[in-house]
Parts: structure tokens; C-alpha cells; sequence
């Protein structure tokens, strides 16, 4: 075993796989970049206070933050999601709203690493902020189905739920921790912690000791005020008007505490329901007054990259892209040949790759063979005395003629040979 290995929950992501990785969010910047949203680039680090403000009762915050203080002495940490800081980013900059904007990027979170959950793990989100409106719930959670469905996956199911207004939501939590204390003997020990720091979190208990009980809790749609009841009926119109199939999970409360009204999470059906969760997000109104903003509405959602491929995997949808090169060029005279022959073909946009350390021509087609390239170019000494170049179909179903028969072709029109050939 090597002495230096990747830490835990943490992985290199090698090609191929790394191509895939930028094309899932290609091929998301294209969905959200066509209804209006522009990508924000942000500090992987924070000072602490601002993640803080995600709310106290999660384990985000409270177990799960590589935090520490810098040379500087500032309190500061790697960033577990990116909501946070994009608001905070609303605060400092004050852009013009509605603020559409998307974002992807790493985030840290000491978890226990298993299949599918992981310390640095990537997402894919969006946020709008500064615009209160049930049909921008709608948009941007067909957003995220819309782009599940771009990657070909079909077993995606969406739930859907409502925490109501701040008043709602507290009056439940009160009901709820009520009704749990009355019962808190039948309670796991866990969710007896639980309940201490966050009753709505018993809600996500997946605990059979604790199923009766959470299936016989209260309801948070009693506890609706008419305008958060409102908000709730135009989101599960607006959805049914657009075709999207959802679910009302009661239940769905989400992991972190800044949710009001709208909640709702895309799950992998092929996932362990552990970890089943591809996405989710919601509405967060009031987030950037206790980042020390202005009163702002804020609604979006965040899509796990790895979990989503891994769900893909399960599926057989979205292979790794080709990394294949067009051409290989294979000389064995020095090497100096296909120093200027793959320059020159990359500059009229023609893809090339060649072998080094001058090695044997059997070395070099093999090479060749290996880099999946449609076409070899072939230089020796003969080739260089008669200023031509061979030119080898590797793959004769690729080429225009499908012929594999290798031809000789004047070096000054090599170039435009293949450039030719491979479009
Ligand atoms: P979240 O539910 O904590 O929400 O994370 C969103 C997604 O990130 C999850 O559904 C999952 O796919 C992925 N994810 C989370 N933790 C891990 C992990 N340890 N390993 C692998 N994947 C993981 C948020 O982060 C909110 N900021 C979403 C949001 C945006 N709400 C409003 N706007």
C-alpha cells in the first residue's frame, strides 16, 4: 500500500470519469443558462458566522464543519453548501432582482463515508433571490426534473412539501415536541436527542422503533395559514399544469433549518434509501435578513453530482463522454516529425496525440491502437526523404469511405488531408 492515500471520504476523479463530470455540468449550465440564470463563483471558504446562520439544529453546522482558524486568527470554514454563502453574497454586492443565479463546486461535510455519501462531495444548484412567487417554485423544481431527464434518468420521484409561513412552522414544532414528549418513552434514543435539539428532525427518523410514532404525528397542513396554504396550492397547480408528477410528503422536512413554504427533494429510486437522495431545496425567505440583509425571498436547490451518477450507473444513462483523439501520429525518426504534425493539426482544430522517447514502431502502433484514434499518420525515413506521410485507417468504420486501405499523401497536403477526413 502506498504511504500517502486519498483521505477519507474524499476520491481522485480520473479520466475517463472526470469527462463525464464536466459534461453533467455542461450539460446542466445549458438547462439553467436557457431559462435566465447566471453562474456565481464562490470562495470555498467563510468565516464561519456565515454558515452559522444555516440554523443551529443541524448536523451540517453543529458536527459536520471542517472549520479552524487561520493564520490571520480568523474563525473560518470550508464551506458545507453553497446557499449560505450565496446569500451572503446577495448582502455584499446588492445585485439588481430577481437574481437568477446557478452554481456548482465542491462541499465539505464530516459525514461517515459510504456509497453515495462522501466528505467532499460536488453539487449542481440554483438560486433566485429577491423574488416571492409560487410559479418561481414551479420553475426551478421543473428545472431540476427537466434536467434529471436531459441525463436520461427515469427513476426519479419528487416529493413535495410546505413548512408554511415562520409562525406555521413554529406553532407546529410546538405541537410536534408535544406530542413526541408525551410519548418519548417508545422513542429510539437517538431521536430522543433529536427531539431535544430539533422536533421536526424526528419527522426524518428511519428508525423502525420510531415508525408508529412518526406515522401517527401531527400534520403540518393544520397548521397552514391561508397565505401559506395559497403558496402551496399555486406550486402543486403550477406543477401539475407543467406534467410533473409529485408526491405531498407531510414528512419531508429537509436537513437544514431555513426552510418556509415550499421544501421538496428529487430521490433516486435505484438508490439505498439511505442515501437516495439526489437533490432537494426549497424556499428560504429570511436567510439573507440574518445574514444582515435587507428582507429578501430566496428559493432554489442544490443537486448532488455523485449521487446522481451513481444513479445514472444504476440506470445506464450518461456514459462517459469519448476522450478519443481524431489522429496518432506515429514517427519513427527522432520525433521531431510529430512534434510539428500534431502542432499543425491542432491548430486547424483536428485532435492529436503521438508517443515519445522515440520507441519502436510496434510500440508506437500499439499506442495508437490504445488511444482510440480514427486515423494513423506514419513517418520514417523513407517518408521524410520523399516528403510524403502514410496515412492508416485504425478504424475503418469510421472513416468517409469505410475503407480501412492505408494511402501515401504529400506532406504539404497532409494537413488538409485530414482535416478533410475527419469532418
Ligand atoms: P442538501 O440536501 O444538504 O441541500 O444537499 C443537496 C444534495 O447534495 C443532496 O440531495 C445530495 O444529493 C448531495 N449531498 C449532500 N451531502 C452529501 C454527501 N455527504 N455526499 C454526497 N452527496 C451529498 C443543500 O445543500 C441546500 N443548500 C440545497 C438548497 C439550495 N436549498 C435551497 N437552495
Amino acid at each position: 500500500m502506498p504511504e500517502f492515500q486519498t483521505s477519507p471520504g474524499m476520491r481522485d476523479i480520473l479520466p475517463p470519469e472526470s469527462a463525464r463530470w464536466r459534461k453533467f455540468v455542461d450539460v446542466f449550465a445549458q438547462v439553467v443558462q436557457g431559462a435566465g440564470y447566471g453562474q456565481v463563483i464562490s470562495p470555498l471558504l467563510e468565516d464561519l458566522g456565515v454558515f452559522q446562520r444555516i440554523g443551529d439544529a443541524t448536523d451540517v453546522v453543529t458536527k459536520e464543519m471542517y472549520d479552524f482558524v487561520d493564520k490571520g486568527g480568523r474563525h473560518i470554514a470550508l464551506r458545507p453548501e453553497l446557499t449560505a454563502s450565496i446569500c451572503r453574497a446577495f448582502v455584499q454586492h446588492r445585485p439588481v432582482t430577481p437574481w437568477k443565479i446557478w452554481y456548482t463546486g465542491s462541499q465539505f461535510r464530516y459525514e461517515k463515508p459510504q456509497r453515495g455519501r462522501y466528505r467532499q462531495f460536488d453539487q449542481v444548484g440554483i438560486e433566485v433571490l429577491g423574488a416571492d412567487d409560487p410559479n418561481l417554485d414551479v420553475e426551478i423544481i421543473a428545472l431540476g426534473w427537466e434536467f434529471f431527464h436531459s441525463l436520461g434518468l427515469q427513476q426519479v420521484k419528487l416529493l413535495l412539501n410546505s413548512l408554511g409561513e415562520p409562525a406555521d412552522r413554529a406553532a407546529y414544532v410546538e405541537a410536534l415536541k408535544a406530542y413526541f414528549e408525551a410519548n418519548v418513552d417508545a422513542l429510539s434514543d437517538e431521536s430522543k436527542v433529536t427531539l431535544q435539539k430539533n422536533p421536526l428532525r424526528v419527522l426524518d427518523s428511519k428508525r423502525p422503533q420510531d415508525a408508529a410514532l412518526v406515522a401517527g404525528a401531527p400534520k403540518i397542513a393544520a397548521f397552514y395559514s391561508e397565505g401559506a396554504a395559497a403558496h402551496f396550492a399555486a406550486v402543486q397547480a403550477g406543477l401539475t399544469s407543467l406534467g410533473i408528477p409529485f408526491t405531498v410528503e407531510s414528512k419531508l422536512v429537509r436537513g437544514l433549518d431555513y426552510y418556509r413554504h415550499t421544501t421538496f427533494e428529487y430521490q433516486g429510486l435505484t438508490l439505498d434509501s439511505a442515501q437516495n437522495a439526489l437533490g432537494g431545496g426549497g424556499r428560504y425567505d429570511g436567510l439573507v435578513e440574518s445574514l444582515g440583509g435587507p428582507a429578501t425571498a430566496g428559493v432554489g436547490f442544490a443537486l448532488g453530482l455523485d449521487r446522481t451518477l451513481l444513479a445514472c450507473d444504476d440506470e445506464s444513462v450518461f456514459a462517459p463522454p469519448a476522450t478519443e483523439v481524431a489522429v496518432f501520429v506515429v514517427d519513427t525518426t527522432g520525433g521531431s516529425e510529430a512534434l510539428a504534425i500534431t502542432t499543425a493539426l491542432r491548430a486547424v482544430g483536428v485532435s492529436a496525440d503521438r508517443a515519445y522517447e522515440n520507441r519502436s514502431m510496434k510500440s508506437q502502433m500499439k499506442a495508437a491502437d490504445r488511444s482510440g484514434a480514427t486515423y494513423a499518420v506514419i513517418i520514417g525515413s523513407n517518408e521524410v526523404d520523399a516528403g510524403t506521410a502514410v496515412v492508416r485507417p485504425l478504424r475503418a468504420e469510421r472513416t468517409p469511405d469505410g475503407e480501412g486501405t492505408q494511402i501515401t499523401v504529400p506532406r504539404t497536403e497532409l494537413i488538409d488531408h485530414l482535416r478533410k477526413a475527419i469532418s
